[in-house]
């Protein structure tokens, strides 16, 4: 932090540029008293003096929008790291985000004499098979009149697509490039409904069991090691988003170079064509300075409005919130403010809630809807769910995705714990109105029959280890096992292989029908050994299925094993219900 003596007026949150030693570092104010200002730096500030020179902007921290930023790797204030000379970021050297050079095809959506406002679409041009939207510039005040508009056809960012009149009858020339100050909410949409419909994820412990929806938020905490990167990751490339925006937020350096090198040569398993030409990175990775930390998550969602605001389906991650939240600490403390729990600035309740309250599905001033859903990690210190920024993000995030270190330490990926985990929105009558027509009327009741299933199965668990094996009826190691069954064959999923990596609906659909039908069925035992020897062979084969194609020849051939297999022990009535 550095404290300026400013000889004007500055705002909140303006940027300035601190000049040392041919430098001009990048800084925000985060306090104005007198005329003291202090300010935080983006970089280091290594070999700043007294008496340095400071020159202020006039705006706040914000984004430059414009077609162009898909699949470009961002850091957190919106520096475009291909553009970067060397390995590391230079100190002071800030580029331009977007490329000036670039003709789009430009197709024109409105015409001479429409009335528009911001953020209203005035034509489109398509960027790595998206359609994306020119629109009326976001600050615009009032009602304008189109005066003239290009015909179709190439043009750069640069070039006037439109000419608007304001009802003062000032013209207003408008291109591609948008800015928008990055700590302040767009609200550009006329309503912000529930939202209710399913974003599929292809994991199958989020689809079946805690669905999260499209313009939904949800978070997961998980000690160190349990998988949290992982599982996001595995979200990013196979939800059916238009645009993913990945913010790696203080997390190591060599998971993020594992995104670069990973995500190009992945395909988008909804389009065929390359993930990477609807990803966007935000990286600021623990190397880089920590004020530019808090900065990233918010150039992302910024971006993530901005995409919303053309009606697409826009897809945030950000890994980890925590140390975000660190940046926050940091901050605050240097600011020597009052310190809240575990010395976050008092008000982090409400600034992740804001944050979050960012997110959403919104219908458009047009009648179409668009929508940014969010999923955060957390790393709480010690995997104690009980510190201040679990709390908090537990109050806003309507999805929790608990990652159990037994789980992760038992391998049993992804390791989400699904009796404590959960998801609100299953709760609402339009979502369930939703999944009744999208999948099938029975299908909630279904996945709560099966929550209560893995609940028993784990009193049984712990039932056993106190009276052991043979201190419970043999009744009780068959409720176990039909727990065990939901375990490995549903929740369980291996991120690493292509096929299981993904389960389409439909899929789910099948192998949870097929395990509700298995713990529907009574089976004869003698003793409590018999019941884990039969049972594992039903997993392994369960497990192969999982693995198979589907609809493949394998997986058809593994479903009659398992059909064999439940004839050899299932009491006759149930299944000739199975074989239907
Ligand atoms: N779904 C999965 N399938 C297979 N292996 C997994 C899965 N999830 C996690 N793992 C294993 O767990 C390891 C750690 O996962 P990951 O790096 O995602 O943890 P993390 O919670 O992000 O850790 P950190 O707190 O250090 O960031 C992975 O390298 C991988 O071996
Ligand atoms: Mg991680």
């Amino acid at each position: 932090m550095v404290t300026l003596t400013v000889d004007g007026p500055v705002s909140q949150n303006e940027i300035c540029y601190i000049h040392t030693g041919g430098d001009s570092l990048m800084a925000e104010v985060i306090k104005v008293v007198g005329s003291q200002v202090y300010v935080q730096v983006f970089e280091s500030t290594r070999g700043l003096k007294v008496g340095a020179e400071a020159d202020f902007t006039g705006h706040m921290l914000e984004v430059t929008l414009g077609p162009g930023m898909l699949s470009k790797n961002y850091d957190g204030l919106q520096n475009d790291l291909d553009k970067m000379e060397g390995v590391f970021l230079k100190r002071g050297q800030y580029t331009y985000p977007l490329d000036k050079e670039s003709v789009w095809h430009f197709v024109p959506l409105a015409k001479v004499g429409d009335k528009v406002k911001a953020s209203h679409w005035l034509g489109q041009v398509e960027e790595n098979h998206q359609p994306l939207k020119i629109m009326v510039p976001f600050q615009q005040q009032g009602e304008c009149t189109v005066k003239s508009i290009v015909a179709e056809g190439d043009y750069t960012i640069e070039d006037i697509i439109a000419i608007l009149e304001d009802a003062e009858g000032n013209e207003v020339k408008v291109n591609m490039i948008q800015k928008w100050p990055v700590k302040v909410a767009m609200t550009n949409y006329v309503e912000k409904p529930r939202p209710f419909r399913l974003l599929e994820t292809g994991v199958r412990v989020i689809d079946t069991l805690d669905p999260i929806t499209e313009g939904g938020t949800g978070f997961i905490p998980g000690p160190f090691g349990t998988g949290k990167t992982v599982l996001q990751h595995a979200i990013s490339k196979q939800a059916e988003a238009d645009i993913v925006i990945i913010a790696a937020c203080g997390e190591r350096a060599n998971e993020v170079v594992e995104i670069f090198t990973e995500f190009p040569e992945l395909v988008d398993p909804h389009t065929g064509r390359k993930l990477m030409e609807r990803t966007i990175i935000i990286a600021n990775t623990s190397n880089m300075p920590v004020a530019a930390r808090e900065a990233s998550v918010y150039t992302a969602m910024t971006l993530g409005e901005f995409y919303r605001s053309m009606g697409l389906k826009v897809l945030l991650m950000a890994d980890s919130t925590s140390r975000w939240a660190q940046a926050l600490r940091e901050m605050s403390n240097r600011m020597e403010e009052l310190p809240g729990p575990d010395a976050f600035p008092m008000d982090l309740s409400s600034i992740i809630s804001n944050f979050y309250g960012r997110c959403g599905y919104v219908k458009l001033y047009n009648g179409t809807t668009g929508s940014i859903t969010f999923i955060g990690t957390v790393s709480p210190a010690g995997g104690n769910l009980k510190e201040p920024v679990t709390e908090n993000t537990k109050k806003v995030a309507r999805c929790f995705y608990a990652l159990e270190q037994d789980r992760a330490d038992r391998k049993r990926y992804p390791a989400i714990n699904p009796i404590d985990s959960y998801s609100k929105y299953v709760e609402y009558p339009e979502f369930q109105e939703y999944i009744a027509k999208r999948i099938e009327p029975t299908w909630l009741d279904k996945v709560n029959e099966l929550k209560t299933r893995l609940q028993r199965g784990k009193e049984i668990s712990e039932q056993i280890n106190i009276l052991g094996d043979d201190g419970v009826p043999v009744e009780y190691h068959v409720t176990f096992w039909k727990a065990e069954l939901i375990d490995f064959v549903i929740l369980q999923q291996d991120a690493f292989d292509e096929i299981d990596a993904v389960t389409p609906l439909e899929r789910q659909e099948e192998i949870m029908n097929l395990v509700i039908d298995i713990c529907h069925t009574e089976f004869k035992f003698e003793v409590f050994n018999e019941v884990m020897d039969y049972f594992k062979r039903m997993i392994n084969i369960g497990k192969q299925m999982n693995y198979a194609p589907f609809k493949s020849e394998k997986y058809y051939d593994y479903k009659e094993q398992m059909l064999d297999l439940l004839k050899e022990r299932a009491i006759s009535e149930s299944v000739s219900k199975l074989l239907k």
